[in-house]
């Protein structure tokens, strides 16, 4: 099928980089773009909104599984809304990066929003850059272009920092990244890249040569077929 579409998989943990880089490649390819994490953080929107007991998986299921999601793929202005309630400035509140380890470890949750990332993959033309944790070894294995990205703690923590501000002492964005590293870990192996998935390590690199070495990956993957 000559019309089906260019996947590209990028995970990573927090702070690597991955979504300046995932949105920077979906730019320079024309593809669109899908943020997996945006979607586990409209779900944990809609938990908090609602009058749902958090603490019972069942009825967070049922609440996500009767809710329409909406995502939008334009790399250049990606969007979120969750009922019809545009949620993607709200998503990146730190009431919802504290809580969203909860839902995003909810296995029937997680099996309604690959469901839907599958769907969106499927439709996209000519191709997508889908980034997340589980996207190289679960929503899409057989991505024409699968990456780990990676990057050491520290470069991550000074990351997240520049994003938060000084408002915030570095022992909590420390703390913040770390943690979160861990709750992550406690959804699926994050850390070591599955067999076939090239791991690039940004420490010492720009975005833009970060973006320029999976564009890379992309141009000789298309060349072979
Ligand atoms: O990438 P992020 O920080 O926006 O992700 C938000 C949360 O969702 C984070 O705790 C990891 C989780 N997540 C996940 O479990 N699977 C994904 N494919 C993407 C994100």
């Amino acid at each position: 099928d000559t019309d089906e579409c260019f996947v590209v998989a990028v995970d990573g943990p927090s702070g690597s980089g991955k979504s300046s880089t995932s949105r920077g490649v979906a730019q320079r390819k024309g593809y669109a773009y899908l943020d997996t994490g945006a979607m586990y953080r409209a779900a944990t929107w809609l938990v908090l909104d609602s009058a749902v007991d958090s603490s019972d998986p069942a009825a967070v299921a049922a609440l996500v599984a009767r809710t329409e999601l909406r995502v939008g793929t334009d790399p250049a202005a990606p969007t979120v809304s969750v009922a019809g309630t545009d949620v993607t400035a709200a998503i990146r509140e730190p009431r919802i990066s504290a809580a969203v380890s909860t839902v995003a470890t909810n296995l029937e949750v997680r099996r309604l929003l690959i469901d839907q990332q599958r769907q969106i993959i499927a439709a996209a033309r000519p191709g997508i850059v889908v980034e997340g944790r589980d996207i190289t070894t679960v929503v899409a294995p057989d991505a024409q272009v699968r990456v780990l990205l990676v990057a050491d703690p520290q470069a991550r923590v000074a990351r997240r920092k520049n994003e938060l501000g000084e408002t915030v002492a570095d022992h909590e964005v420390h703390d913040q990244v770390i943690r979160r590293d861990r709750d992550d870990s406690t959804v699926a192996e994050f850390h070591d890249a599955a067999p076939g998935v090239r791991v690039v390590d940004s420490t010492e690199l720009s975005l833009d040569e970060v973006v320029d070495q999976i564009v890379g990956l992309i141009d000789d993957q298309a060349d072979r077929s």
